[in-house]
């Protein structure tokens, strides 16, 4: 593997630094938009380009003291570092482990051995991750509509509005609807995730992280019908895999799903005859995640030396460049739901929104299910008309900050809206779990650490 000039391990490093400073855990809003600003976005693509052909294996070791880093350029490489997780490539970086502990120390991502193939095997149990719709995924449609019904926009649709309304959704299909004013655990959970930002830079509150896992497992304790909690609780685990401490990355992971959401209303083209079935309201936030991924980078670890590289180095995956890289895609500053709906996305391993290979996330397809269903129950509610719209014709900005974005809401369409095929009723295919299953209204009891 070649090693990088000192100025293209400058001119690299600017580019993780301008990744890594929009905050992998929990976005840096201001930041976010003065490299929006700069277009750093974009820059950072072409200088990856640049560098791609000038080391052209794929790999480049850049010249970082006391940590050897290696930046993957190449699609084929990335295939074959995804596919080999969690050996020699494990998922549980030390980046990652110094930054994620903070508030999910057992989650599966950052876990080894036995443990993760344990963790992995009940995140994929409880999230279905096999399963195009969950079986509670009526009852999830259910929760959408209701919350879309009593969330009040008052003639614009702005992040604030959107995410209150989106949390309460998370917490009632995570924890149960017992869960769903719990604002307090999400506000816990947002500072634990900004202290991770700076992952080994920033003291762990174990105090804080304590308390947040006491009021997490009251809602768990619930064990609520129809959510997620519930399933976890009758899924069996053994010793090694800490159920309760899954979860937490479950609430963080929402919160991108919501922003993916949130981005592909952007997308969406306003006008009342367009398409909106929901495959194509999924390949639309498949596109927001496209263009704009929600997670920055993708890091391994090498367990062993691997092509000259010792053990324990570091292999650096940014998705955006991938996912714009005009030699592998014919449009790719375009929103293009064709590429999606054809099947070609799926097959393409520079797209990897939600990883790919054994480690990928395997709560794609809730994530497609629910966002999904809340662009269609937002549409047929509502008419959502971006503020600043963006120029259809036009290259797609490289950066969207989506706290920034606002939504003119007015009527829907006159006369039911063509939802497609299914729409009215998404689900109904699906069995519908019993009523005992259903989701019940929770008794209003204390939460830990509340007044
Ligand atoms: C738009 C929303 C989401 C996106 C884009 C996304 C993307 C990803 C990506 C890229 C990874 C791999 C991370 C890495 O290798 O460092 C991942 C892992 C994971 N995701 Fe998601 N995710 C989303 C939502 C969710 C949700 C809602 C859940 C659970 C309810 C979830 C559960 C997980 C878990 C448990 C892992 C770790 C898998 C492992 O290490 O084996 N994700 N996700």
């Amino acid at each position: 593997m070649r090693r990088a000039s000192v100025g293209d391990t400058l001119r690299a490093g600017w580019v993780l630094a301008s990744v890594f400073a929009q905050g992998p855990v929990l976005r840096r809003s201001r930041m976010v938009r003065f490299l929006a600003w700069l277009d750093a976005d974009r820059r950072g693509y072409r200088t990856m380009r640049r560098l791609r052909w000038k080391y052209r294996d794929g790999l480049v070791r850049l010249r970082i003291p006391g940590r050897p880093v290696v930046l993957v350029l190449s699609v084929a490489e990335v295939r074959s570092i995804l596919n080999g997780a969690p050996e020699p490539y494990t998922p549980a970086s030390r980046e990652k482990v110094a930054a994620l502990t903070h508030f999910q120390p057992h989650g599966v991502l950052v876990s080894h051995g036995p443990g993760r193939a344990a963790r992995r095997r009940l995140n994929e149990a409880v999230l279905e991750t096999g399963h195009p719709v969950h079986r509670h995924g009526a009852g999830f449609a259910e929760v959408i509509r209701e919350e879309v019904a009593a969330a009040a926009f008052d003639g614009e649709l702005t992040w604030d509005g959107f995410s209150r309304m989106w949390w309460r959704v998370v917490r009632r299909i995570v924890l149960g609807n017992g869960a769903r004013d719990d604002e307090q655990l999400v506000r816990m959970l947002n500072t634990l995730r900004s202290d991770a930002n700076w992952a080994y830079l920033r003291p762990k509150r174990d105090g804080l992280r304590r308390r947040f896992e006491e009021r997490l497992r009251f809602h768990l304790d619930r064990a609520e019908p129809g959510s997620l909690a519930g399933l976890l609780a009758t899924t069996a685990a053994g010793p090694e895999t800490d159920p309760a401490g899954q979860v937490p990355h479950w609430l963080f992971a929402f919160d991108a799903a919501g922003i993916a959401a949130y981005r592909a209303l952007l997308l969406l083209p306003a006008a009342p005859d367009a398409r909106a079935d929901l495959a194509y309201l999924q390949a639309a936030v498949l596109e927001s995640l496209r263009l704009w991924p929600t997670t920055l980078v993708l890091l391994r670890d090498s367990t062993g030396p691997v092509d000259g590289a010792p053990a324990g180095s570091a292999y650096v995956i940014v998705p955006a460049y991938h996912h714009r890289d005009p030699d592998l895609l014919d449009e790719p500053d375009l929103f293009t739901p064709d590429l999606w709906l054809s099947g070609r996305g799926a097959d393409n391993w520079a797209l990897m929104p939600f990883s790919r290979g054994p480690a990928a996330c395997p709560g794609r397809n809730l994530v497609l299910l629910t966002t999904g269903l809340l662009l269609a129950t937002l549409r047929e509610r509502h008419t959502l008309v971006p503020v600043r719209p963006l120029d259809p014709g036009a290259s797609l900005p490289g950066t969207v900050e989506h706290t920034a974005l606002r939504y003119a809401v007015g009527a829907p369409a006159p006369g039911p809206v063509d939802l497609g095929p299914g729409l009215a009723d998404p689900l109904g295919v699906v069995p519908v779990s019993s009523p005992s299953e259903r989701t019940a209204p929770a008794r209003p009891r204390r939460v830990p650490g509340s007044g």
